[in-house]
């Protein structure tokens, strides 16, 4: 029942009849032509009780006495009586708080009127008080905070409307305006309705990006324009949501392993590892060998989900040392990365040496000088390193050696004289041994005959043989034998 200010008469006369006072109706009837004065006052809200609104008796130009001797109060037909008369000073002040919102809501001014009485003789006097306004609210939100879920590809310019805040206070001390906190991705646009309500937008001016930043805070903060001014703050929380805009990346663009040969299958050889920057299925990355045609789909398997490369072939190293694979990943949108994986082939040593003969002479003649040759080999060893270093030696204690001039190159020659008469043959073992761990070795048997030379003359089992013959023998009788022996050989024997 915002009164303002109507007729006097009207007003009185409505709001004494709601309470059906109709004596002091009447009474206030009779009086109405005499009201001598109407004042108006003007104060702020929510002043303290006892405050001060204006000097009464002064402003109708009453003395102390004169209200006193009129018994001088206030009527009114308000459930609230908001004013108090101290007839002692002649002061009106504050009796109950005045809350402009709850007196008048938005409307303005607000006011509120009542009437000074006096008796003996009876006067009637018409006060009005306005209520200014106070800040004495805040902007507020009705909710906590605004939650979005944004894709990561909206557009530039896109609009995200705000919860409005609600100031009750007027004119400078209601809403003024809507701030957002700084951020490099929105900017504010403010807006009034057609009520002249205001409202604000927060419109996409830079790109949002999951992989930087999944979740924005930001602070929407309504401020109005009082003196000191009030403000409130929504909080806006900003999910951004993903787009697979990321491709899988590679942790390393090189891979290096290295792999035992004749390693079994399944021996672990490095695993490759792509992450994605996006989120969920779209960081989901798969690997595969980027030529299925290479052939090292026979040797090397690689799982898509892991990355784990394992050997599923031989391993050869005297085939392939080193063996290159070229590794796709790629997430589930098709984006793709590769990535090399080199892998070193480790030699073992599996390869024993082997022995050719490039020349062997036998027999060879008794005469021969210590240093004669009688063969030539090679060793050959397909492993390397030191599992492929040959060294080559005679097994038993025999009257040969054996000389490398040149590398894998030996040369097998007599270390004495050989006398055919006390040794005729010789089976001379060559061992070829590698230096690997533990070693292979490779024997061969050269059987070398020794051809005679005439060096041995005849010799008689006796130097003198002696003999008695009976007198009249016949011709032809045997009288002695004698024997010589020759070591040598056929015709030389
Ligand atoms: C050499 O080896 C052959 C064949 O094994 C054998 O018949 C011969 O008796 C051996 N000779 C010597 C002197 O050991």
């Amino acid at each position: 029942m915002a009164c303002g200010i109507p007729p006097f008469s009207l007003c009185v006369t409505w709001r004494f009849g709601c309470r059906q006072n109709l004596q002091l109706l009447f009474f206030l009837f009779y009086l109405s032509h005499m009201v001598s004065g109407h004042i108006r006052y003007s104060v702020p809200e929510e002043m303290k009780k006892g405050s001060l609104i204006g000097n009464v008796a002064q402003d109708l130009g009453l003395d102390l006495k004169r209200l006193r001797s009129g018994r001088a109060r206030i009527v009114t037909g308000e459930s609230i009586q908001y004013t108090e008369l101290k007839t002692d000073k002649g002061t009106l002040v504050v009796k109950e708080r005045i809350d402009r919102e709850q007196l008048c809501g938005d409307v303005t001014p607000c006011s509120f009127s009542f009437e000074v009485i006096l008796e003996n003789p009876m006067e009637l006097h018409q006060i009005t008080v306005e209520i200014t306004d106070i800040n004495d609210h805040s902007p507020t939100f009705k909710r906590d905070a605004i939650q979005f879920e944004i894709s990561e590809i909206a557009n530039t310019g896109a609009r995200f409307s705000l919860a409005s805040a609600e100031d009750p206070d007027v004119g400078v001390n209601g809403l003024k305006e809507y701030i957002l906190t700084e951020n490099d991705n929105f900017v504010l646009k403010q807006n009034s309705n057609a009520d002249g309500k205001k409202y604000a937008e927060m419109v996409l001016q830079k790109p949002l990006d999951r992989e930087t930043n999944p979740n924005l805070s930001l602070k929407l903060i309504a401020v109005d324009g009082g003196t000191p001014q009030r403000s409130g703050t929504v909080n806006i929380e900003i999910t951004v949501l993903d787009v697979n805009d990321n491709a899988p990346v590679f942790n390393q663009s090189v891979y290096k392993a290295t792999v035992m040969e004749n390693a079994p299958r399944d021996t672990y050889v490095t695993t490759v590892n792509a992450s994605d920057a996006d989120f969920g299925s779209n960081s989901i990355v798969t690997y595969y060998f980027s030529d299925p045609n290479s052939g090292l789909g026979n040797l090397f398997i690689v799982d898509e989900k892991s990355g784990v490369i394992l050997i599923t072939g031989s391993i050869d190293y005297e085939k392939d040392k080193k063996y290159e694979l070229r590794i796709d990943a790629k997430d589930q949108g098709g984006l793709t990365d590769s990535s090399k994986v080199i892998i070193e082939v480790t030699d073992v040593n599996d390869n024993a040496p082997t022995i050719s003969v490039m020349s062997f002479t036998s027999p060879v003649s008794e005469d021969s000088p210590p240093g004669t040759t009688i063969g030539i080999i090679n060793v050959k060893d397909l492993d390397s390193g030191d599992n492929g270093q040959v060294n080559c030696r005679i097994e038993q204690n025999a009257p040969f050696k054996i000389k490398s001039n040149l590398r894998n190159y030996y040369t097998l020659v007599t270390d004495t004289v050989l006398d055919r008469e006390s040794v005729s043959e010789y089976n001379i073992t060559v061992v070829a041994t590698d230096a690997g761990m533990p070693p292979l070795s490779t024997t061969r048997t050269f059987n070398l005959k020794v051809s005679d030379v005439n060096d041995n003359a005849p010799v008689f089992s006796l130097s003198v043989y002696s003999a008695f013959i009976a007198e009249n023998n016949s011709p032809g009788f045997s009288v002695l034998t004698l024997r010589a022996k020759d070591p040598d050989e056929n015709q030389n024997a």
